[in-house]
């Protein structure tokens, strides 16, 4: 009789994401805005601190917010800049070519969260 010790394992691929809505977008705000945005400190470009209460100030509804910010991030224009000093300052944001779901997702992220706190993706 022929005694199979061999012991197969099958290693199944998870499909299932655990991540969650609000970590896939702060994944995306994270890996792709923080390398030139800090969240409170200017270095490179205005802070997500600065850019946020400018925003707000001229698009305090969600809607709208999410609609400027997503359409500007998506093509960068000095004509439909609201912080012209920033341009002047560093010059124009580069073109990073997200479509505009994904700058929509980014956008509504920058709305929602209160950086003064804790939230998923902070590292400072
Ligand atoms: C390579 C550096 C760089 C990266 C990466 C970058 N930005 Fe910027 N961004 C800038 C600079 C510089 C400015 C200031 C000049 C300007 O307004 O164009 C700016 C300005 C902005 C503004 C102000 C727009 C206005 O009205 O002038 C917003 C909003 C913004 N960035 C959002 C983002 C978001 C969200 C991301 C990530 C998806 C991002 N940026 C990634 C460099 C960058």
């Amino acid at each position: 009789m022929q005694k199979n010790n061999m012991k197969i394992f099958f290693f199944g691929l998870i499909l299932t994401s655990s991540l969650s809505a609000v970590d896939y977008k702060s994944l995306l705000f994270h890996g792709n805005c923080i390398t030139c945005h800090h969240e409170h400190k200017a270095n490179s470009a205005p802070s997500i601190d600065e850019i946020k209460e400018n925003y707000l100030r001229a698009f305090p509804l969600k809607k709208d917010f999410v609609d400027y910010m997503s359409t500007w991030i998506a093509k960068p224009n000095k004509n439909t800049s609201i912080m012209l000093d920033a341009i002047k300052k560093y010059e124009l944001m580069p073109e990073l070519g997200f479509d505009e779901s994904t700058t929509r997702d980014i956008a509504s992220y920058i709305y929602d969260t209160d950086f003064s706190k804790e939230h998923e993706g902070h590292k400072y």
